[in-house]
C-alpha cells in the first residue's frame, strides 16, 4: 500500500508541470473544493470548520482539513460525525467529489433534507445517523451501485422506504423514523433484520412482524398499534413496545416506585415556590449567554435517564429532580397551561422548568412520545428541551434557561417611562427568527397537523447581544397533547378557521405568526381589547399606505418606510381569513430576507 502511495505521489508530480496540471484536472479539483466550501459554509459546529478548511483539501494522499481523507489528490472520505454540527446540506452537496467513498454525518444536529448523492457512484458507507433529518429517502440512494452501508437511523425521515436492491449493501438502518407504507420486496430489503425497520410507527410489512393492511381488510384501528418510543440508540426511554427485555424492564419499575415517592416531594415544593415567591422580581440582564453555560463539560457516557427526569441529549443529563428540587428558584411567568419558574441547580446551571396544568387523558406513553420527538429538534430559534418528569400529579417540562426578555416585554413595557425605543432594524431581525424557527417547526413535524400552535409575543424570547437580537420560540408542541376542547387557550384558538369549527392546520400557526407581525409593526397588542388587529390595519392601509398604523417608535425611520410597508402586506397576507391563500412559512422567511438584504444594503 505504502509503495502504491509512493507511486500515485510520483505520478502526480510528473503530470503536475509548473503551470499546475490539464485543465481540466484543475476544473475537477476546483469543483471539487467549491463544493466543500459550500458545505463548510452552511454548516456550523463547535470545531469551526470555517478557520480550518481553508487552502487546498488534499495535498496527494494527505488533507489537512478536519474529517477530510484524500488519494490520489481527490477527496475520498469525509467523516464529520459527532461534532456537534448544526444546520442544513444544500440538496446538491458534494456532487462534484466525485471519488467520494465514504460519508459519515452521524450523531450531529443537522437538520432538513437528506441530500441525493446522485452520480457519487463510488460511495460505499453513508451514514446520516442521529440527526434531525426529515422529509424522505432520496429515491437517487437506490442508484449508487456501490453501496454497502447506509444508516439513516434516529431521525425524523417520512414517505416510504425506496426499493433498495444492491448486492452490495450488508449493514443497512432506517429504524427510529417515522417512515410509512410497506417494506419493500426486494431480496436484499427482506434480507435484514426487523431491528433494521424498528420503531417507525406507520412502517409495515416482513421483516417487521406488522404485516400491512390488505385493501379488503378495515386498517386496525390507530389505538390498537403501540406508539413506539422515538429515543435514541439505546431505547433506555421506556421499554421498547415489540422486545421488551427483563435489561430494559428493571429500571422502570425502580422509577416508578421513584416517582410516585417524588410526587409527595413536588407538591410541597411548587407550594412553597408560589407562595414564598410570588413578588420576586426579574433581574433584568441584557448582556450575557446563558445557554452555554448549562452546558457541563461532564462525562458523555453518563446515562441518559437520572432519577425521575428523562434527558433528551444525555450531555445536559447533569442533574437528577432531587437537584432539581433543592435548586432556588422563582417563577417567570403564568400561562394557560401552566406557570414557568427559573431554577438555579447546586452547580450554578441555570433552567427553566414548566410545570403543565393538568392535561386530562394524556397518557404518558403520548407524553413521552411528543417530548421525546420535541427534544430531537434543534435550531437557533427554538428554545431547547433538556428533559421532562411525567407522574401522574406533575407533568414538567426543563427548558434551557433564556436569559432575556420576551418579545411582549420588549414591546410593550415601560412604555412612555424611561424606554429604549426599539428600533426598526432590531424588529425586522426578531421577526426574521421567529419566521425562521416555525419554518423550521413546520418543516420538521410534518405529522403534526399545528406545530407550533401557541405563537404569541409573550412566547418569544429575545437575546440581545452586541446590537443583535435573537429569537428563540418557546411553548411549542403542545398542541398535540390538549383534548381538542382545549385548543382554545392556546394561540391557535384566535384563527378565524377556529371558530368556524374547522379543523386547524399549518396554516393556524402563520396566521398567529401574522398577528405577531403586526404587533411589532403596530406596537399593539392582538386581542387584549384590540379587537380585530387585522381587520383595522387593514382599514387603515387599504387604499392608500399610511403611516398612521406604525409603532411611534419607528415612525421616524422614513427611510425603512418602503420596508415597513412590505412587511405589513406578508402580515396581512398571513392573516388572510381563508387558510388556503395564507403563505407558507418557507415563502415567508424567503420575503423577510430578500427585505433585510436590501435593506442592509442601504446602509
Ligand atoms: C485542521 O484541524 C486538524 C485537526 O485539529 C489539524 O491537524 C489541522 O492542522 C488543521 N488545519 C488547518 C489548515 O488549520
Ligand atoms: C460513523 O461514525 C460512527 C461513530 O460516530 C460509527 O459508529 C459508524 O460506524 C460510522 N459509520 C460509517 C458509515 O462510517
Ligand atoms: C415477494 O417477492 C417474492 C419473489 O418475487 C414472491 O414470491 C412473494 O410472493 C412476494 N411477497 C409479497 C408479499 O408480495
Ligand atoms: C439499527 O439501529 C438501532 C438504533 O441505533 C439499533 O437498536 C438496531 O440494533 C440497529 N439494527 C441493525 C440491524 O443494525
Amino acid at each position: 500500500m505504502n509503495l502504491m502511495l509512493l507511486l500515485v505521489a510520483l505520478l502526480l508530480k510528473s503530470a503536475m508541470p509548473a503551470s499546475g496540471g490539464s485543465f481540466e484536472e484543475e476544473e475537477l479539483y476546483h469543483n471539487e473544493r467549491n463544493d466543500l466550501i459550500q458545505l463548510r459554509d452552511s454548516l456550523s459546529s463547535a470545531m469551526s470548520l470555517h478557520s480550518n478548511w481553508t487552502g487546498p483539501p488534499c495535498h496527494n494522499h494527505r488533507s489537512r482539513w478536519l474529517g477530510i481523507t484524500c488519494f490520489n489528490s481527490n477527496v475520498v472520505g469525509l467523516a464529520l460525525h459527532g461534532i456537534q454540527l448544526t444546520g442544513s446540506l444544500p440538496s446538491t452537496a458534494l456532487q462534484n467529489v466525485l471519488q467520494l467513498a465514504s460519508l459519515n454525518f452521524s450523531d450531529n444536529a443537522l437538520h432538513g433534507n437528506l441530500p441525493s448523492l446522485q452520480g457519487l457512484v463510488h460511495l460505499r458507507a453513508v451514514s446520516f445517523a442521529r440527526n434531525r433529518f426529515s422529509g424522505s429517502i432520496p429515491a437517487e440512494f437506490v442508484a449508487l451501485p456501490n453501496l454497502a452501508r447506509l444508516e439513516l437511523q434516529d431521525n425524523v425521515l417520512s414517505g416510504a422506504v425506496p426499493p433498495f436492491d444492491q448486492r452490495t449493501m450488508a449493514v443497512f438502518n432506517v429504524s427510529y423514523n417515522f417512515l410509512e407504507g410497506s417494506i419493500p420486496n426486494t431480496s436484499v430489503m427482506q434480507g435484514f433484520p426487523s431491528t433494521a425497520f424498528d420503531h417507525n410507527t406507520q412502517l409495515c410489512g416482513r421483516p417487521l412482524a406488522k404485516p400491512c393492511p390488505t385493501a379488503a381488510a378495515p386498517p386496525p384501528p390507530p389505538s390498537v398499534s403501540p406508539v413506539p418510543p422515538l429515543g435514541s440508540a439505546g431505547g433506555t426511554f421506556s421499554p421498547p413496545a415489540t422486545s421488551s427485555s427483563s435489561k430494559t424492564l428493571r429500571p422502570w419499575i425502580l422509577v416508578l416506585v421513584a416517582i410516585v415517592t417524588a410526587t409527595i416531594a413536588f407538591m410541597v415544593m411548587f407550594c412553597f415556590l408560589y407562595y414564598s415567591k410570588r413578588y420576586s422580581k426579574k433581574a433584568k440582564q441584557t448582556a450575557h449567554v446563558p445557554e452555554k453555560e448549562a452546558k457541563s463539560s461532564e462525562s458523555v457516557t453518563e446515562p441518559k435517564k437520572i432519577v425521575n427526569l428523562m434527558f433528551l441529549d444525555k450531555k445536559k443529563a447533569t442533574f437528577d429532580l432531587d437537584d432539581l428540587l433543592s435548586s432556588s428558584a422563582e417563577v417567570i411567568g403564568k400561562g394557560l397551561l401552566g406557570s414557568t419558574y427559573k431554577a438555579t441547580l447546586g452547580s450554578g446551571a441555570v433552567v427553566a422548568v414548566k410545570r403543565l396544568k393538568t392535561m386530562h387523558g394524556m397518557s404518558k406513553k403520548e407524553f413521552a412520545h411528543q417530548m421525546q420527538l420535541l427534544g430531537k429538534l434543534r435550531h437557533e430559534n427554538l428554545v431547547d428541551i433538556i428533559s421532562f418528569h411525567y407522574s401522574k400529579e406533575e407533568k414538567l417540562v426543563i427548558y434551557e434557561y433564556v436569559r432575556g426578555e420576551s418579545l411582549f416585554q420588549l414591546l410593550h413595557d415601560n412604555r412612555g417611562e424611561a424606554r429604549v425605543p426599539l428600533k426598526w432594524a432590531a424588529r425586522l431581525n426578531i421577526v426574521q427568527g421567529i419566521a425562521r424557527g416555525l419554518a423550521y417547526l413546520h418543516q420538521c413535524m410534518p405529522s403534526h397537523r399545528v406545530p407550533h400552535g401557541n405563537l404569541k409575543s409573550s412566547n418569544v424570547l429575545i437575546l440581545h447581544r452586541s446590537m443583535n437580537y435573537y429569537s428563540k420560540l418557546t411553548d411549542y408542541g403542545f398542541h398535540h397533547l390538549l383534548p381538542s376542547s382545549h385548543s382554545h387557550r392556546l394561540a391557535i384558538g384566535k384563527a378565524p378557521e377556529f371558530s368556524h369549527g374547522k379543523k386547524l392546520a399549518l396554516k393556524a400557526d402563520v396566521y398567529c405568526f401574522g398577528l405577531v407581525l403586526l404587533e411589532v409593526i403596530t406596537g399593539h397588542a392582538a386581542g387584549d381589547g384590540e379587537e380585530d388587529l387585522p381587520g383595522w390595519v387593514k382599514l387603515v392601509v387599504n387604499n392608500d399606505w399610511s403611516t398612521d398604523i406604525l409603532d411611534l417608535e419607528i415612525v421616524a425611520e422614513k427611510e425603512s418606510h418602503g420596508d415597513m410597508l412590505k412587511l405589513t402586506e406578508i402580515a396581512l397576507h398571513c392573516t388572510e381569513l381563508e387558510p388556503e391563500r395564507r403563505p407558507t412559512m418557507s415563502d415567508v422567511v424567503r420575503i423577510i430576507e430578500e427585505i433585510r438584504e436590501t435593506s442592509s444594503g442601504r446602509r
